[in-house]
């Protein structure tokens, strides 16, 4: 249709006709790779569940998740003390493990901090890097989590960078100001081939455990300015590749609608992941 309209226009209009013609040439091949990216949903579990209370959780998830829609990833992040538990338990399963946070030094005196390498020690694959929590109580900055990506992509865990706005920013319209720099910045010096492995993860800090989602299209605009602005920084080639999640109050009811935007890739769930049959339905909702 948009090719006859060109056509039947004037021969001093064969500039446009070129220009269409080779991006109705070149979004196949793009749609082609959106579609391949995996939907990876993870379970961020907070600062929730003892020794105990995440056996039940673990072995409640092998049995529901003992095989996995086709295409979807599903990864639980429980805290630092239930991970050595996590690793025994989900031994045979295809849930894969991550820590929500890690110091960025190989070894020393740090008390109380984990390593990238201690975190591979119990299984851990993943890792949550930049949560809003974490820059909101503990300062953390974007160069500080810049350079905990370096960390943890030179130990070879795959880091999940969170970027998001606040409320107040939202209403000041500097959404898009505020993740460009976030991302600009978590992802300095760090080179295309490592950035098409890792995982951004969108979660609006007004939408976080207030039970306020962001709309399907709310949520979108922004992937879609994440990917654009990976385009920049890289290329698209690369920005399609990059997996990129939402959260913020996703939950089995609205986790279809979120999880078919064209951008939306995944989900980082907050209160839905402690309950075995809601994280399952959102993974079941992903395909
Ligand atoms: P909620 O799903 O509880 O809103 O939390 C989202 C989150 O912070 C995941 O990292």
């Amino acid at each position: 249709m948009v090719f006859r309209n060109i056509l039947s226009r004037e021969s001093n209009d064969i500039h446009l006709i070129i220009s269409i013609s080779y991006n109705l040439i070149s979004y196949p091949t793009n749609q082609k790779e959106k579609t391949m990216r995996t939907k990876i949903i993870a379970g961020n579990w907070k600062m929730y569940k003892d020794i105990n209370e995440s056996a039940e959780l673990l072995n409640s998830l092998k049995s529901k998740l003992a095989v996995l829609p086709n295409g979807v990833k599903a990864i639980v992040c429980p805290p630092f003390t239930s991970l050595a538990l996590a690793k025994e338990l989900l031994k045979g399963s295809p849930i894969a493990l991550g820590a929500q946070n890690m110091y960025p030094e190989d070894e020393g005196a740090f008390t109380a901090e984990i390593s990238p390498k201690m975190l591979r020690s119990v299984g851990c694959q993943y890792v949550i890097l930049g949560h809003s929590e974490r820059r909101q109580y503990f300062h953390e900055s974007d160069e500080f989590i810049n350079k905990k990506v370096k960390k943890a992509l030179a130990a070879g865990l795959i880091p999940i960078i969170c970027v998001g706005e606040s409320l107040q920013e939202r209403e000041k319209n500097i959404t898009n100001l505020v993740v460009t720099t976030q991302i600009t910045g978590c992802v300095q010096g760090i080179p295309a081939s490592d950035i098409e492995k890792s995982i951004i993860a969108y979660e609006p800090v007004w939408a976080i455990g207030t039970g306020k989602v962001a709309t399907p299209q709310q949520a979108q605009d922004v992937h879609k300015l994440i990917r654009e602005l990976l385009a920049k920084l890289y290329s698209s080639s690369t920005a399609e590749k990059v997996t990129i999640q939402y959260g913020g109050s996703v939950k089995p009811e609205n986790a279809k609608e979120l999880l078919h935007q064209p951008d939306i890739d995944g989900a980082l769930v907050g209160g839905a992941c402690l309950k075995a049959d809601s994280f399952t339905a959102i993974v079941q909702a992903a395909v």
